[in-house]
């Protein structure tokens, strides 16, 4: 099988393009490297893939897709735009990342008849649900910019499935967390700054309560996606299971790296939800997914690679 990830120096597109080379599969990773975050943890997540990777510095925003399409089976779309908070001031950013090049491939995959295209959506497209744990039939009300860009893509990807027999499968991650998280997020930070003694901003109380998603948990839902039977069109959950609050993870990865966070206290943040949580029933029944990896051992992982980062702690 071949696989076309995109996004593949990020950090999800990393760990799976990783999976995949292990399990045989031929895999082409294209990815433009944006400024979103330091280049330098994007090329150091692409030396840590082992296997014989063929990559493509395209921006998918522009280049021509057809030659990305030659031989591939499956598309993992990883690639975007993320964060809530810079998608209010740099919402084309967001659109042509997220909306733009997600269109742009759909039609390559529909020129080219790719066998299923697996799509990288979020809760973020729930903004505050209604109910907990939110279940996908729910209206999504998203919260930011940033989600709107996201359900749009996810909805372009209903629109391929309906109309042009595009086997879409769209996966909407709750907060993924694990090794090379990405360095915008609050698990990375937090345990920078208890390596390091860096401050940490804490906006809001710290009892807003996410659903943490080990990454290694989201690679295996991609997967199921991809060879699964989940019918063209499918929008699923793929969420751990737990509702933990800022304030728990701050206690276990003080625990974890034996150091204090030194925080300092700021007002909410527009965008921000106070909480989210998935329900999985759909993941189980159409992938056959479940999360196996708990929030402890993940952040034990997660708190390992920092100190890779940081040999002299
Ligand atoms: N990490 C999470 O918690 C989370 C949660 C929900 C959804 N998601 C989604 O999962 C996907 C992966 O997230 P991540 O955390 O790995 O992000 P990431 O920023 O680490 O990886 C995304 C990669 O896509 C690349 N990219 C962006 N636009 C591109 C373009 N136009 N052409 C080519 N490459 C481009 C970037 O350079 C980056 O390396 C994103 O689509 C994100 O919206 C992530």
């Amino acid at each position: 099988m071949k696989a076309l990830v995109t996004g593949v120096a990020g950090f999800v597109g990393s760990h799976l393009a990783e999976r995949l080379l292990t399990d045989g599969w031929e895999v082409r990773g294209v990815d433009c490297l944006t400024d979103y975050y330091d280049s330098g943890q994007k090329r150091s997540n692409l030396s840590s893939i082992a296997g014989d990777l063929e990559l493509r510095g395209e921006d998918l925003r522009t280049s021509d897709l057809d030659p990305l399409m030659s031989g591939v089976d499956v598309i993992f779309h990883q690639a975007g735009q993320p964060g809530v908070r810079a998608s209010w001031d740099e919402f084309d950013s967001y659109v042509g990342h997220n909306v733009t090049a997600s269109q742009r491939l759909l039609e390559a995959a529909r020129r080219s008849g790719v066998g299923r295209f697996v799509y990288a959506s979020s809760s973020s497209v729930y903004g505050n649900a209604e109910t907990y744990p939110t279940t996908e039939s729910m209206l999504p009300k998203p919260q930011s910019p940033y989600g709107v860009t996201k359900l749009a893509a996810e909805h372009l990807c209903g629109v391929y499935a309906r109309n042009f027999d595009v086997h879409t499968v769209s996966l909407r991650y709750f907060t993924v967390f694990g090794p090379r998280q990405r360095p915008d997020m609050a698990m990375h930070r937090l345990a920078e700054a208890a390596l390091t003694g860096a401050p940490f901003p804490l906006y809001g109380t710290g009892e807003q309560i996410r659903d943490f998603t080990f990454v290694g948990d989201v690679v295996e839902a991609n997967v199921a996606a991809a060879t699964g039977d989940a019918p063209a069109g499918t929008v699923v959950n793929v969420a751990g299971g737990g509702s933990t609050t800022l304030n728990d993870v701050i206690a276990t990865i003080e625990r974890l790296a034996g150091k204090r966070i030194a925080l300092t206290r700021k007002g909410d943040q527009a965008g921000d939800v106070d909480r989210t949580g998935g329900d999985i029933t759909e993941a189980r029944a159409l992938l056959g997914w479940a999360p196996k990896i708990s929030i402890e051992e993940g952040l034990a992982r997660q708190v390992e690679w920092h100190r890779t980062r940081h040999p002299s702690v």
